[in-house]
């Protein structure tokens, strides 16, 4: 397994989901020196209205990237594909809270060797989410609908990082804090100022006529507030 990195420091993590999939490992390599994790979204057409990539592209890429893939499972039934994720080449899974069974998918995603994510929706409450905080490598607030990458950022979900950072720092927990959806130059900043730590950005990186300039500009601004 890839290490994730020192906890609570600034991360950037791309999201494929905006690449170019005919061309993705060259998608990916080209901003391999401005970012950290790499975010790879996982949809079932199930449990989010649309399709996007499984494990034999997770096991395609591995070998064009070290960086920690940090596998977002939009699925109904994650737990019956763990095994397939962590053979493929997954370093770390992130299940949903509205899916169920949280306790179980936890340990069964650790006891094959990866590091864990809780994620949940914008209009899920914090509370259900504050008793894994200690068994969890990181809690993922969604900052749009999941499904599809391009959206409006939800700053109302702040409110819930907030909350969970300073969960996180009084209880000195291992838990890093990730932000997903609508992140670019502008709401990075907002992002981190209440306390992510992790970043994705999918179209706000490959969407943009130079992708690594733009994970460098969104890594700045984010830095900057974290310091103010
Ligand atoms: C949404 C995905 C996000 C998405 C982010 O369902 O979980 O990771 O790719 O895309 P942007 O950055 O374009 O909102
Ligand atoms: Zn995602």
């Amino acid at each position: 397994m890839i290490d994730p990195g020192v906890i609570g420091s600034l991360r950037i993590a791309p999201s494929i989901l905006a690449a170019d999939f005919g061309i993705l490992a060259a998608n990916v390599q080209s901003v391999d020196a401005e970012t950290d994790w790499l975010h790879v979204d996982v949809m079932d057409g199930h449990f989010v209205p649309n399709i996007s990539l499984g494990p034999p592209v997770i096991k395609s890429l591995r070998s064009y990237s070290d960086k920690f893939f940090d596998c977002h499972l939009m699925m109904s039934d994650p737990g019956r594909y763990l095994e397939s994720f962590k053979t493929s080449g997954a370093d770390g899974v992130s299940v949903h809270i509205e899916v169920g069974g949280t306790a179980n998918l936890i340990s069964d995603a650790r006891a094959l060797g990866m590091r864990v994510g809780l994620v949940i929706n914008p209009e899920t409450p914090y509370e259900p989410a504050r008793p894994f905080l200690g068994d969890i490598d990181y809690l993922m607030i969604m900052s749009v609908h999941p499904g599809f990458g391009g959206q409006s950022f939800i700053e109302d979900v702040m409110d819930k990082v907030r909350r969970a950072r300073a969960d996180i720092t009084e209880g000195n927990l291992a838990c890093d804090l990730e932000i997903d959806g609508g992140i670019d130059l502008h709401t990075a900043p907002i992002a981190a100022a209440a306390g992510a730590n992790v970043l994705v950005a999918g179209s706000a990186i490959f969407n943009k006529p130079v992708p690594i300039d733009a994970a460098r500009a969104i890594r700045a601004a984010a830095l900057a507030a974290r310091s103010e």
